[in-house]
């Protein structure tokens, strides 16, 4: 039996085959992304996996409508799990956001489900760290949440050489649709034909901006212009002021598949171009409204990021950690008259928070001994015959021995 296709399982290092995913590895991001929201102030808060078909289908835009995992349940109801966390933050906000100062800046780690085609960096399901900062219009909420996305891959050992935030705005692009009259109501149609323009032949470029009432060569010069316009200026000296230049370009491509944006949006990209976007996001000022059927108005502005494309280029970029298990103590049992008084000692260390292996049913010395450094155990403790009372204890490394009460023998280890 196999999983289902663009769904993974995570093993115990270390992992049986080099396609494997690691569990140690998944823990080891999760733990980054918690200590870098932490030092921004950021909360952590979770929401359902299953949720109604229409909290996705009024506001999410096609491109994920067409990737919905959604049944209909044993109670008729239309039902997806969830592809994204932006609806389901957007609705929590709404319910309590009175309960809340803003700015309001919360974070999660949900597991998200999309029927995409199987690609590289493109699974079924994935993690997707999300940041979000509500209440807040500011551009100065924009720059801490790009700032914020960049120290996150800086935690995880990125520097610039290796990694990129891309910001664009979708108001200098609206801007520029006005200047060039392009037909009011297909101005979504425009956003989606730039998200998608390097990835198409460029006959089909030419007519979806021809659709629209745009010329593709006014979009191809505001492009390679690749200056910060509008909004961008003051995100980008907000950004240059905390040193962090080298990681930021303008790039008009990026313009985001997601409906809901409404201001500066982001991706952020590997600076070898081997990858799809590790993250991206932006600012939404009026889903809240939407979601809310108008009764809460709130600026908003987030981002996700997901484990799978960061996890690849860890492993390519070899900044993924040593995962190897390592226990305190392998507490040996050689002589099994002495069992009783052994579990009595391990429990005690393990009490006093040591991690402890021991064999579980009778084993020769040379296996256990085998076995300890396998485990990679830092050291041998055990009941020597000759001195019941107290413990030998014993580095594995340099073989150095001492024997003594379990009390002393707990502050070496
Ligand atoms: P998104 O661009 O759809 O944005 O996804 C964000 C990130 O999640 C991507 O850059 C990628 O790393 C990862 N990702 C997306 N789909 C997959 C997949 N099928 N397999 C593996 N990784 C994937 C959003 O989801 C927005 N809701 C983000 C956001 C939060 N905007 C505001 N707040």
């Amino acid at each position: 039996m196999k999983t289902l296709k663009g769904f993974r399982e995570f093993y115990p290092d270390p992992v049986p085959s080099k396609d494997a995913w690691s569990f140690g590895m998944r823990n080891w991001i999760f733990q980054s992304w918690k200590a870098t929201a932490r030092k921004y102030g950021f909360l952590e808060y979770d929401g359902p996996p299953l949720e109604p078909l229409d909290l996705y289908t009024r506001k999410s835009g096609d491109e994920i409508v067409g990737q919905l995992y959604n049944f209909v349940d044993k109670g008729d109801r239309e039902v997806a799990l969830r592809p994204e966390m932006t609806p389901t933050f957007a609705r929590m906000v709404s319910q309590a956001s009175t309960q809340y100062k803003k700015p309001m800046k919360w974070f999660s780690i949900p597991q998200l489900f999309r029927y995409e085609r199987n690609q590289r960096g493109r699974l079924r399901e994935h993690f997707q760290l999300n940041a979000d900062i509500v209440g807040e219009s500011s551009l100065a909420a924009d720059a801490e949440l790009i700032a914020f996305l960049i120290d996150v891959l800086r935690d995880l050992g990125l520097s610039h050489n290796e990694f990129r935030v891309k910001l664009s705005s979708r108001s200098a692009w609206i801007q520029f649709y006005q200047k060039h009259h392009g037909q009011p109501d297909k101005q979504y149609q425009f956003f989606q034909a730039v998200d998608k323009m390097d990835r198409l032949p460029e006959d089909i470029v030419t007519q979806q901006f021809e659709d629209v009432g745009i010329p593709l060569h006014l979009v191809k010069e505001f492009i390679s212009s690749a200056q910060p316009v509008g909004d961008l200026i003051e995100v980008v000296n907000h950004l240059s002021h905390r040193g962090l230049s080298d990681y930021i370009q303008i790039d008009y491509q990026i313009i985001r598949g997601l409906a809901y944006y409404t201001g500066i949006v982001f991706e952020a990209f590997d600076c070898a171009g081997k990858f799809r976007a590790i993250a991206g996001g932006g600012r939404y000022d009026k889903l809240i409204h939407l979601l809310s059927d108008s009764k809460v108005d709130l600026p908003a502005l987030g981002f996700g990021m997901g484990d799978v494309v960061l996890t690849e280029l860890l492993i390519e970029l070899q900044k993924a950690p040593n995962l190897e298990i390592q226990a305190d103590v392998f507490f040996a049992i050689e002589d099994e008259s002495f069992r009783p008084q052994s579990l009595a000692h391990i429990q005690w260390f393990r009490d006093k928070g040591h991690s402890v292996h021991f064999p579980l049913t009778p084993t020769k010395p040379d296996k256990q001994f085998k076995l300890a450094s396998e485990l990679n155990a830092r050291c041998l403790v055990y009941i020597d015959p000759l001195n019941p009372h107290d413990l030998t204890f014993k580095i594995l490394t340099t073989r150095q021995k001492l024997t003594g009460p379990r009390e002393l023998i707990s502050t070496l280890l």
